[in-house]
């Protein structure tokens, strides 16, 4: 195993990702920013720099479990203080997985400021893979807000309640498209320009007749989306760093925090390029943000020359089965199974809903709950700060359970990110869990093991873990402004066994050395 240096500086710098102009969080640079190529068991070694003047930061290493390094798990206000501006913080962790995985800020809503990108961990050498391909990508879908994420967080924040809204546009591998001309009222040139080539759409080459494995990630503030390419299927080959059994599909549908790979075959007519697009389920954004592009150039044809069909659209934003359908799909790879224990010690059922601790303010919100309370009423439901005790090594099943929003014909889909492990996903449903007769039809065959899953609307989702890592783990929905709003608790295992902590992690700036651990 070998040891894979970085050194990033963040900063605040004027970007057009979508020919819009604002200020983005580069890192050295660039947004996305550089992907983490790593080995099996290889030690990554990334010193950050906080040049954003006056802002905090703390970055996030999501899907990598940080087995004994639980205090470089980059979740501030869980693992560490902030990374203040003009400090420098070293994370220091092993990848002992190979897969897809990603970082991002996890400061306030900092993520959708521009802050995150790819982290691809091979086997080590001599070790193959179950499939084969000849290339491989990494492609980051998020969506774009115009406003920056300080005015969006105090909306949030604000009595009355503001909220963020749909996105201005959807960006692949950190390009996407808003027509300039369509704003209402008109922008200036230096602020919205189409033709300016920093948004020129992302456009990935291939040869004809080869085998690509696309890494696709969503790292979205709040859609859910759908993912295509014009003529091609997809073979779906991986989820969250694990194989799953392949499966085809024209869509994928994909989660704020999931990453998927998938097989792409180079077979389709070689005298065109075709449109990558993606789409916004889940919630009706028809009228207010457009579909996603970006090109697939078939070599030699030009890498911006546009493909001659119009792009197609995207599965209807209300279908829901189709999105439950890939969500049950998924399998573990034969060969590749991993079998969760039988049984579980402690069952936790999570409520999600929304509720208003004044007329004004709005919270998302989790709570754990009696099943027989479903529905009828939300108002038990509070903002959760709750902490969760979890015997260490003892097996733990979690079901989420969904409700309505403030409105009660409107349910949404939240994406549930688990920190510092992996865990079996056993089952989905729809309506309400019954705790008698739902734990009968878990999966304990070949379930798929993730770190991120979603909760339909209006359905549940169960899924089992072990709580053998010591420390303590976020545990929330990946919409940015859903955890912002209050949507996400804390599972402290084991801390008695995390031993000495490093003294970077105590205190923010000058305290930190009056805290000596
Ligand atoms: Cu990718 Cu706590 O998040
Ligand atoms: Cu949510």
């Amino acid at each position: 195993a070998r040891i894979r240096h970085y050194k990033w500086e963040l900063k605040y710098e004027y970007k057009s990702p979508d020919c819009y102009k604002k200020l983005v969080i580069t890192i050295n640079g660039r947004t996305p920013g550089p992907t983490i190529l790593a080995q099996q068991n290889d030690t990554v070694i990334v010193e950050v720099k906080n040049s954003l003047l006056t802002a905090n930061t703390a970055i996030h290493w999501h899907g990598i479990r940080q087995i004994g390094t639980p205090w470089f798990d980059g979740t501030e206000g869980f693992t560490q203080c902030p990374i203040l501006p003009g400090d420098t913080f070293v994370y220091k962790f092993v990848v002992d997985r190979p897969g897809t995985y990603l970082y991002h800020a996890h400061y306030g809503m900092q993520r959708e400021d521009g802050l995150f990108g790819s982290i691809r961990v091979a086997l080590p050498d001599g070790e193959s893979e179950p499939f084969a391909y000849n290339y491989d990508r990494s492609i980051i879908l998020t969506d774009w807000y115009h406003k920056s994420t300080y005015e969006q967080a105090a909306g949030l924040s604000s009595v009355p309640f503001q909220w963020v809204g749909e996105p201005q546009s959807l960006l692949i591998q950190g390009k996407g498209r808003f027509d300039c001309s369509a704003a209402n009222p008109p922008m200036k040139a230096d602020v919205c320009n189409n033709t300016n080539p920093e948004c020129s759409l992302y456009s990935t080459t291939v040869v004809p007749g080869k085998t690509y494995r696309l890494r696709i990630s969503s790292l979205t503030a709040l859609s859910a989306l759908s993912f295509q390419i014009e003529g091609h299927n997809m073979t779906v080959v991986e989820a969250d760093g694990h194989y799953v059994e392949p499966f085809v599909v024209k869509n994928l549908f994909i989660y704020s925090g999931e990453t998927y790979s998938v097989l792409l075959y180079t077979d389709q007519d070689p005298a065109r390029n075709y449109w990558v697009t993606t789409n916004i389920v889940s919630r009706n954004a028809t009228a207010t943000t457009p579909p996603g592009l970006a090109v697939l150039n078939y070599y030699p044809n030009h890498p911006r020359r546009s493909p001659p069909t119009i792009p197609p659209s995207g599965p209807m934003w209300n279908d829901v089965d189709s999105r439950f359908n890939q969500s049950v799909t998924i399998r573990a790879r034969k060969g590749h199974v991993y079998s969760p224990p039988a049984t579980s010690d402690r069952v936790i059922v999570l409520l999600n809903t929304q509720n208003q601790p004044n007329p004004h303010l709005l919270k998302a919100t989790i709570s754990q709950i009696m099943t027989s309370k479903l529905y009828k009423n939300n108002t038990n439901a509070t903002t959760s700060d709750a902490i969760y005790r979890l015997q260490l090594n003892s097996t733990v099943d979690i079901v989420l359970q969904n409700a309505n929003t403030m409105n009660p014909n409107n349910s949404e889909t939240h994406p549930w990110h688990l920190h510092g492990h992996d865990f079996w996903v056993l089952g989905y449903g729809k309506g309400k869990f019954d705790p008698i007769n739902d734990p009968k039809k878990y999966n304990l065959v070949d379930p798929i093991m993730k770190n991120t899953v979603p909760v339909h609307p209006f359905g549940w989702t169960a899924f089992r873990f072990k709580a053998d890592n010591p420390g303590v783990w976020a545990f929330h929905c990946h919409i940015e402004s859903h955890f912002f709003m209050g949507m996400g608790v804390a599972f402290e295992e084991g801390i008695e066994r995390v031993g000495k902590l490093p003294s970077s992690i105590m205190g923010c700036g000058e305290t930190k050395h009056l805290l000596k651990p």
